[in-house]
This record gives C-alpha cells, sequence and structure tokens, in this order.
C-alpha cells in the first residue's frame, strides 16, 4: 500500500482536529501550535467516540466525553478513564498534500 492523500496542509487550522479516513481506517489529523502534522487512531480506547471531535491542547488530544487527554507523539493516554493507546500514524508533507499510509506507524521509540 502507498501513502494517500488526505487533506491540504493549507486547509488545516492550527491546535483543531479533522477525521480522515484511509482504506477505512478511521484518524484524527491535527495540526500543532509548533506546526507538526499528526495522525492518530481516531476512536478513543474507552468507548466508541470520534477523538477528532475532542479538544486539542498542546500536543493532546481530548476526548469530549470522559475527559481523557491521549498524546499526538505516543498516542498513549495520559489519564483515565482510557488506558490502551491508540496507533500513531506515521505523516508525510510533499508540498501542500498530508499523506498518509495506514499501514505504517510512526516510530514512537
Ligand atoms: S469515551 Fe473517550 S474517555 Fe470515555
Amino acid at each position: 500500500m502507498s501513502a494517500q492523500r488526505v487533506a491540504a496542509l493549507s486547509e488545516l487550522e492550527q491546535d483543531a482536529a479533522i477525521r480522515v479516513e484511509v482504506d477505512g481506517v478511521p484518524m484524527a489529523l491535527v495540526l500543532d501550535s509548533n506546526g507538526e502534522v499528526h495522525a492518530i487512531g481516531d476512536t478513543c480506547t474507552h468507548g466508541d467516540i470520534s477523538l477528532a471531535e475532542g479538544f486539542v491542547d498542546g500536543e493532546t488530544l481530548e476526548c469530549w466525553a470522559h475527559g481523557s487527554a491521549f498524546s499526538l507523539r505516543t498516542g498513549k493516554p495520559l489519564n483515565l478513564p482510557a488506558y490502551e493507546p491508540v496507533p500513531v500514524y506515521a505523516v508525510v508533507i510533499d508540498g501542500d498534500d498530508v499523506l498518509i499510509d495506514p499501514t505504517i506507524l510512526k516510530d514512537i521509540s
């Protein structure tokens, strides 16, 4: 599988999340205040809630339902009630194109 275009970089709003889907894989796409683009699994691991509907705060995305904040860098929840991480996908920027291959996870080590 190859990376697919999911958005235009110039159309992303800073500190906001949008939901994108690549080959049926839902992701929350975030342009943080440092200009870095992150893509994490969109489904909260505590419930069937879209994280893209949550709140961006620095390098975290908070689920609106019960308040678990997930790290945009590692996918790990930083507080309960969620305790399982969401996947973090590798994002490629090519000019104005934001590209993601859902089979390639970001190296978070
Ligand atoms: S559904 Fe996300 S924290 Fe409960």
